[in-house]
């Protein structure tokens, strides 16, 4: 039975008013935008703007609120015991970036170990690997078998009193893999690990307690939940905030400054050097109430049920193989079509106005795990029903014929 309304939430969505056949299945690289997302913008820039953290006249101190309230809503969507725990990022990559720096960068020695998931996106690996390099460090790679699953024995044997930190994902972007994350947070908090989640993937169809969960960080970016780019969350906890000298210098992240010497701001503010992107992160609070007055666990079964559909048709075709089959997948597929470029039948089906991603998903070890130079991806969202997956699947027929691979 279809729990979702897809049909009913994209006259939600003002791009599908725009391009009204446009099938768009990438949404693990960035979902559309409500008009309450767009609207929340606009009146910001219309009536509140101004610098926030600056000004003292009336104008100022409205944008000042409007932005300290959506940090305010961030906090109640995490779960976060403080206000203060939230920094604004640019997004995801920053904020793991700035953990990399800020908090490893002052302790991390020759001879510590980093343990990092084999299923990451670059941003949650290279950070990581530079660092480590830096200092002589080791970086250890949690393995991950041919269904797209890690391997948990290797992770629990590799947890040791070195371990400085496990960075991984909650979902799989270029596999779809939903990672243990509660039976790998007992593993490190037994061994007392911190741990780094990236939630990109997942923070708009699941629900995270970052106090739950004890999560040490948190990442996400705002524009794969449905809201505006260039905004995302780092979420860390209060003892580690406190500790992490900032990440960039410049303007009002200080407490005081003299040409000898200065001090920096307490957190959040100490990691929000220069004029933030207040639009931002007053589109992504529009963002988390648009998401609240849905139900993200219907969501998240559309999109699973969805899966399972495209999963069926796309096994149907001949000589196309999927990459990654694990027991507990979200609403991305990644597969190949046997003598098939994946940017080639990906051009066609553009031709068509289907919106796929094809390559490597900023994950080149995956696929060299695999052996293959890269997939097609299909990723749903709240918007996404059955007629576009039937229309998928009829574009990859087509674009088979074409390239002289039926
Ligand atoms: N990280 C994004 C993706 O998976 C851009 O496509």
């Amino acid at each position: 039975m279809n729990i979702w309304d897809p049909k009913r939430i994209r006259a939600e969505f003002p791009i599908f008013q725009h391009h009204p056949d446009l099938i768009y299945l990438d949404n693990a690289a960035t979902t559309q935008k409500p008009r309450s997302v767009l609207d929340a913008e606009r009146d910001f820039y219309e009536r509140n703007y101004a610098n926030v953290h600056r000004g003292i006249y009336p104008l100022a101190a409205r944008a000042t609120q409007l932005y300290e309230a959506s940090r305010q809503k961030v906090a109640e969507f995490i779960n976060a015991p403080k206000i203060e725990d939230i920094v604004f990022t640019r997004g995801s990559t920053e904020g793991i970036n700035l953990i990399a720096q800020s908090f490893l960068g002052p302790t991390l020695q020759a001879g510590d170990d980093i343990l990092v998931s084999g299923l990451e996106h670059h941003s949650n690996l290279l950070p990581w690997q530079a660092i480590c390099q830096s200092r002589g460090a080791h970086l250890h790679i949690i393995p991950f078998f041919e269904d797209g699953t890690l391997d948990l024995q290797y992770l629990d044997k590799n947890l040791g009193s070195k371990t400085k930190l496990l960075a991984l994902s909650h979902i799989s972007n270029s596999l779809g893999t939903v990672n243990p994350v509660a039976e790998i947070l007992t593993m490190a908090k037994a061994k007392g690990v911190p741990v780094v989640l990236d939630a990109a993937q997942s923070i708009a169809t699941h629900s995270i307690d970052v106090q739950a969960w004890d999560l040490d960080f948190l990442v996400f970016s705002a524009h794969k939940m449905y809201g505006p780019s260039g905004i995302g969350v780092l979420y860390g906890k209060s003892e580690h905030l406190k500790k992490m000298p900032p990440y960039q210098l410049g303007g009002e992240m200080i407490r005081d400054v003299t040409y000898e010497k200065s001090l920096y701001a307490a957190p959040p503010k100490r990691f929000e050097a220069g004029t933030p992107n207040a639009a931002g992160a007053i589109g992504l609070a529009a963002a988390i109430d648009f998401l609240q007055k849905l139900d993200r666990k219907a969501i998240f079964e559309q999109q699973k049920i969805l899966l399972n559909y495209a999963t069926q048709a796309l096994m149907d075709i001949p000589g196309l193989e999927i990459y990654g089959q694990a027991p507990e997948k979200s609403g991305i597929i990644s597969f190949a079509l046997e003598g098939i470029h994946p940017h080639d039948s990906a051009t066609l089906l553009g031709e068509k106005e289907i919106c796929i991603r094809a390559g490597q998903h900023c994950t080149q070890p995956v696929m060299d795990f695999y052996d293959i130079p890269g997939t097609l991806r299909v990723s749903f969202a709240m918007y996404n029903h059955e007629a576009e997956i039937d229309e998928l699947i009829q574009g990859i027929a087509f674009a088979k014929q074409k390239l002289g691979a039926i």
